[in-house]
């Protein structure tokens, strides 16, 4: 099981989007839908009403001019056939037709009930001030209209008033009616856009919900899928996106695997030694307290050997950790430098190479001193360590607005061109009983490129076999996190 496949989050958010996108769809369809009836149908029954009103106030003109012509509000005895048209008036607009005369006394009511009765209206009041008036209050089902009634022999004078009440409840059933078969007409609108929004989301996140088949699977642990989903733009950016990084994913797992397998073999080997060597001792009756000296003495070495790979190991551990736990702090690198060649001039002297300091000028740079002191002393060692006889070895400081630069360069044996792009890998030694012989473990140019890294820095390296190496290493003089 790769170890970090876990922590990856492979849920598409479209797949889980289907029920809010579902709900958002038929929203948008319904509910401008839902509005335009509500308005269709209150616009319906107020040009009903608008257009009733009008026909009435019409007829009321037309009627009040008959009356002034024939004298009606005059006459002694009710004229009949004026009568029963007023009665007629109102049953063809279902409404009831009262008139008034000068003393507000009805005098005609096509509902005989107000007949001889007064009516002092505020409406009947204002139309004997010459003034027609349409009142429709709202939530009553009538209107009421009223127009005055002129005198035949003065055009000027108003004899009385009409006053037609209309009553509305036919409009309103009318518009009930229309109100229902919209709502009719809107459910099946709503089942339909339902139907057609689960279609159209079904084949829409179909190609989402196979990547997602495919990104579960991934998700359990299996790194070998091809993820290939061309359907969308989308659909093909995510899997191109997600096949990288699976890529780089088994790249790290191959190396993490490579990586505990060397540390494994490379932590056995002092062991094994020691094994031999204690067994071959346990293995003679009679040994001489010399060959007892001398291998135990090659125990003690194996024991150093061991320690000193965990204890490189430890560092490399420490410096996987976030970039955050660099102690950084203004260091004078120059001192830094003149240290670590103090303490390397005594192997030096024992192989007889010269260390040659050059300070082209004063450095002081924000970095972590522990771990940058441990990173160049791996550099210097290694010039040390991989060169010939009489050799020498030159550290140069230099700077200038942004960095400073630590060159080391010897007159060692070099590193081939083809080995010179793995000498930083952890473990990686290019002539393995040199190495050996020198107790090298080979983390060493890891650790160096990792505590550079974490700082922001670089380094290079050009080599000639035979010739020596020059290792420079470049750190920003500023440490910006
Ligand atoms: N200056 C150099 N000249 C020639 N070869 C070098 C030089 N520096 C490093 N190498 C080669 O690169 C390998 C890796 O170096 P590195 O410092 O990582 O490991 P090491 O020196 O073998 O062990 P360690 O530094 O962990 O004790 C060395 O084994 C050596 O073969
Ligand atoms: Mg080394």
């Amino acid at each position: 099981m790769p170890f970090s496949i876990k922590k990856l989050n492979l849920k598409l958010p479209a797949v889980s989007m289907k029920v809010p996108l579902f709900l958002l769809l038929l929203g948008m369809g319904f509910l401008p839908m839902f509005i335009l009836g509500k308005v269709m149908t209150g616009s319906f029954m107020q040009t009903q009403i608008d257009q009733r009103m009008i026909e009435v106030q019409n007829q009321c003109l037309i009627t009040s001019d008959r009356l002034t012509r024939s004298g009606y509000m005059n006459a002694e005895t009710k004229d009949a056939m004026m009568d029963k048209e007023l009665d007629t008036i109102g049953d063809i607009f279902s409404g009831r037709v009262v008139v008034v005369d000068r003393n507000f006394r009805v005098i005609k009511d096509s509902f005989k009930l107000a007949e001889g009765r007064l009516n002092i209206a505020e409406a009947v009041l204002r139309c004997f001030q010459g003034e027609s008036t349409v009142l429709n209050e709202e939530g009553k089902h009538y209107f009421a209209v009223t127009t005055p009634i002129y005198s035949a022999m003065d055009p000027a004078v108003i004899d009385g008033v009409l006053l037609m009440t209309v009553s509305t409840e036919n409009i309103t059933a009318n518009t009930a009616d229309v109100s229902e078969k919209i709502s009719f007409f809107q459910v099946v609108a709503f089942w339909l856009l339902a139907l057609s929004a689960m279609l159209a989301l079904f084949l829409l996140m179909k190609p989402f919900e196979r990547l997602q088949v495919v990104l579960d699977r991934v998700a359990s642990g299996n790194l070998d899928e091809t993820i290939q989903e061309n359907a969308y733009k989308e659909t093909r950016q995510i899997s191109a996106a997600i096949q990288t990084t699976m890529t780089k994913l088994k790249t790290v797992d191959q190396s993490r695997e490579e990586f505990v397998s060397n540390v494994s073999h490379e932590l056995k080997t002092p062991i094994t030694s020691i094994r031999v060597l204690a067994d071959s001792l346990m293995g003679m009756e009679d040994a001489p307290v010399e060959l007892y000296r001398e291998f135990m003495a090659d125990i003690s070495d194996e024991i150093d050997r061991e320690s000193k790979i965990i204890d490189d190991l430890l560092s490399l551990v420490k410096m996987d950790k976030a970039a955050a736990e660099l102690n950084i702090a203004q260091v004078d690198v120059n001192a830094l430098v003149q240290q670590i060649l103090k303490r390397l001039r005594p192997i030096a002297q024992k192989r007889n190479v010269e260390l040659i300091y050059e300070s082209i000028r004063e450095v002081t740079a924000d970095v972590d001193e522990v771990k940058l002191s441990l990173a160049l002393n791996n550099l210097v060692e290694n010039a040390i360590k991989y060169n010939v006889e009489n050799g020498w070895v030159r550290v140069t400081l230099d700077a200038d607005h942004k960095f400073f630069y630590v060159k080391v360069a010897d007159s060692g044996i070099g590193i081939p061109e083809e080995y010179q792009e793995h000498v930083f890998e952890r473990f990686y030694r290019v002539d393995k009983a040199r190495s050996r012989e020198t107790g090298g473990t080979g983390l060493g140019l890891a650790i160096t490129r990792d505590v550079i890294l974490k700082h922001h820095g670089a380094v290079r390296l050009s080599s000639k076999e035979g010739e020596g190496s020059v290792f420079t290493v470049r750190i920003p003089l500023n440490y910006i996190s």
